[in-house]
């Protein structure tokens, strides 16, 4: 028995495929090559997630509350990865097909520099070695091999301009971490590989004004959408930045957002600090700053991003908004740390 499923993709565009009984959507789309936002393919990342508009399905019970809420699995969303359907469906897609095209590719790089912006902050830069890295959509991430860790990898977020020679990522130093270790022992040449781009977290065209909101290395894909709004035509939309960090010190990348806002005149930033004894003049949340202006009546594009908790408290903030674009960062699974 096969049922038929549309999927209909952000920018209007529609593909028909046919879904074997018990097939998950995500092979079903792969076998009739559609490349579907996907990672991990085991429910944990999230990134494959869509809204069922119509029929039947199981979503079984193996994925995390962090790639799927059950608010989220209640009002129709789903994992790809996950789906089985029972019957004919109509599934949304958040991103273009002309996203879905490209597989992601894996190419081998190495580093130019880790460079220390704070205790808890390494700015990576790497090359390809060989042409150029993939081109990817602004916030869209990839997964790093973590040099001397066979098998091991970690997913980031791009915090540089696309095309870009060099790409950049932003990463929080976690205490005893397999990417956190290597960083203390990182060498310019070493040798990594990228898999991706990966993730439907990326900048569309701005129609209305638009609220970021960043919580610690979460900034990092939100350098990279301001790196392009700082090159294209903005049509009079503004930009509102809320950018979160315990300390003080993490609260880094300042000068880059000072350039960038001279380079885009609707762009305004609010940084601030939530840990007690911080000297930063503006503390609390980022959930604090979300004034009732910057929500423009829901008539607002918000991209948010950082840890999971931090997601979840901003989605209930916001409330309604015309569209509500995310990124977790879930830390990778038990089964993965070992790996
Ligand atoms: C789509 C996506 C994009 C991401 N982009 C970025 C990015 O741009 N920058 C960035 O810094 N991170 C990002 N992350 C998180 C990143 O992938 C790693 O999880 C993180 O860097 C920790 O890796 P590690 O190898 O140092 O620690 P691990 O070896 O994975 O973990 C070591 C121990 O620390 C715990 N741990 C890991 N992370 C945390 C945490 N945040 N809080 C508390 N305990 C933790 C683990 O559970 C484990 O016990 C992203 C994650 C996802 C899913
Ligand atoms: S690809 Fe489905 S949750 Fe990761």
């Amino acid at each position: 028995m096969t049922y038929r499923i549309a999927l209909n993709f952000e920018d209007g565009a529609t593909r028909f495929i046919d879904c074997n009984d018990g097939e998950k959507v995500l092979d079903a789309a792969y076998r009739n090559k559609i490349n579907l936002p996907m990672d991990c393919s085991d429910g944990v990342c999230g990134t494959c997630k869509c809204h069922c508009e119509q029929g039947g399905y199981d979503l079984g019970d193996e994925y995390i509350e962090d790639a799927l809420t059950e608010d989220e699995a209640e009002q129709g969303f789903v994992l790809t990865c996950q789906m089985v359907v029972s019957s004919d469906c109509v599934i949304s897609v958040p991103v273009a097909a002309s996203a879905c095209k490209l597989a992601p590719a894996t190419m081998e790089a190495e580093l130019v520099a880790a460079e220390r912006l704070s205790e808890n902050r390494v700015r990576l830069s790497v090359k390809a070695t060989q042409g150029a890295l993939p081109t990817f959509l602004p916030g869209q991430y990839v997964n790093l091999s973590i040099p001397g860790l066979d098998g091991v990898h970690r997913s980031y977020s791009f915090s540089s301009l696309p095309g870009a020679e060099v790409a950049t990522f932003l990463i929080r130093n976690v205490d005893g971490g397999a990417m956190g270790s290597y960083l203390e022992r990182a060498r310019p040449g070493d040798r990594m590989t990228l898999h991706g781009p990966l993730g439907s977290f990326y900048l569309r065209e701005p129609k209305r004004p638009i609220l970021m909101i960043a919580g610690g290395t979460g900034v990092a894909p939100m350098l990279s959408m301001l790196e392009v709004l700082a090159e294209q035509d903005m049509g009079g939309q503004s930009v509102h930045l809320i950018y979160g960090a315990h300390d003080q010190a993490d609260l880094v990348e300042i000068e880059r957002l000072d350039a960038l806002k001279t380079r885009i005149p609707g762009l305004t930033v609010v940084s601030t600090c939530s840990g007690a004894d911080n000297a930063h003049p503006v503390k609390g949340r980022v959930t604090d700053h979300i004034g009732a202006d910057r929500l423009n009546g829901g008539d607002v594009d918000v991209y948010l991003c950082g840890p999971p908790e931090m997601v979840e408290s901003v989605r209930g903030a916001v409330g309604d908004v015309a569209n509500l674009y995310f990124e977790k960062f879930i830390p990778a699974q038990p089964e993965e740390l070992a790996a």
